[in-house]
């Protein structure tokens, strides 16, 4: 993640995330969990950009657009995770926040796909160069965790395997291109309300972890099809038991026989393992005819 400068306007592409493994290994005392996840950034992306203010004393604000085909309602500014993240950063190096964000949301919220995060990652890169702080992206990194789980993944710029409550990150190198299709049905899934249902009914999990280690080893050599049998979402029953359609979507895509198909994250987006971007796309086209909702064919990155 790079910010551009453009005449008087930084600018900086946020990608979406699917997760390809999800392992939840526990809860903890500070009401988080574990997890064990590896992460793929993909090529769906929201836009951030950042002008100084007219006048130099005018507080920081956000403006939102969505160029979403559903027309979802976007949260509002005040709690968007750009804001949070740029008030992180200017506290951190002790100035004011300034000038005008605005962000154009392509990426589903309460999909799974690390949206709100990929944002904030986005702000802090951006911010960082605007406002000519000039952090290392280990000092962002600590800001990141602190933001949000997911957002120091989007700092790493590439696959990751994700450990602790998702701010460990560990980039991981070799991973050869995948292709997926992606559908995100009509409603999300708020992620609390997904991990609360997890530890509700943790003794009720009897499934196995997948072990990210072989996934990884399948992966870098081309063995799409044992990858796939190690492709695992461990989230996913208690956020198929909140939104059933899940279940639905996950029967639909498995129709066209994908490599292997899941869900993202805390859902509630589903996706299927493509053999090829030509593949990915011809499943997104049947999907559009079949269910609710966005279909995406998308790319690593
Ligand atoms: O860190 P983030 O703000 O994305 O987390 C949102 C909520 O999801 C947390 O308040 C927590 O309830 C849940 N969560 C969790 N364990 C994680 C990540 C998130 O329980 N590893």
């Amino acid at each position: 993640m790079f910010a551009h400068q453009v005449h008087s306007t930084w600018e900086v592409f946020a990608p979406a995330k699917l997760n390809v493994c999800l392992n939840v290994l526990g809860s903890r005392a500070d009401g988080f969990h574990n997890l064990e996840s590896l992460l793929v950034p993909v090529q769906l992306y929201d836009h951030l950009s950042w002008s100084a203010a007219s006048t130099p004393d005018s507080p920081c604000t956000l403006e939102l657009a969505s160029a979403d085909r559903t027309g979802e309602k976007l949260s509002s500014a005040d709690d968007n995770l750009v804001l949070v993240a740029a008030k992180r950063l200017a506290d951190a190096a002790g100035i004011e926040p300034r000038g005008t964000f605005r962000l154009v949301k392509r990426i589903p919220q309460q999909a799974g796909m690390g949206g709100g995060s990929s944002d904030a990652a986005a702000t802090l890169v951006l911010a960082n160069a605007a406002w000519e702080i000039g952090y290392s992206r280990e000092c962002l990194a600590k800001i990141a965790a602190d933001v949000g789980s997911d957002v120091p993944f989007f700092l790493a710029d590439g696959p990751a395997r994700c450990r602790g409550r998702g701010e460990i990150v560990e980039p991981t190198a070799g991973l050869p291109p995948l292709h997926f299709v992606v559908v995100k049905p009509p409603g999300g899934l708020p992620t609390a309300e997904v991990f609360g249902h997890w530890k509700q009914h943790q003794t009720e999990h009897a499934e196995q972890s997948a072990s990210v280690d072989s996934l990884l080893a399948n992966l870098r050599q081309g063995k799409l099809r044992d990858a796939g049998r190690g492709m695992l979402n461990q989230l996913q029953n208690s956020a198929s038991r909140l939104m059933p359609t899940i279940t639905d979507l996950l029967r639909e895509i498995e129709s066209l026989n994908p490599v292997t198909c899941l869900m993202t994250g805390s859902g509630s987006a589903c996706f299927g393992v493509a053999r090829s971007a030509v593949q990915a796309r011809q499943m997104a086209r049947r999907l559009s005819g079949m269910v609710e909702g966005q279909v995406f064919a998308v790319s690593s990155c």
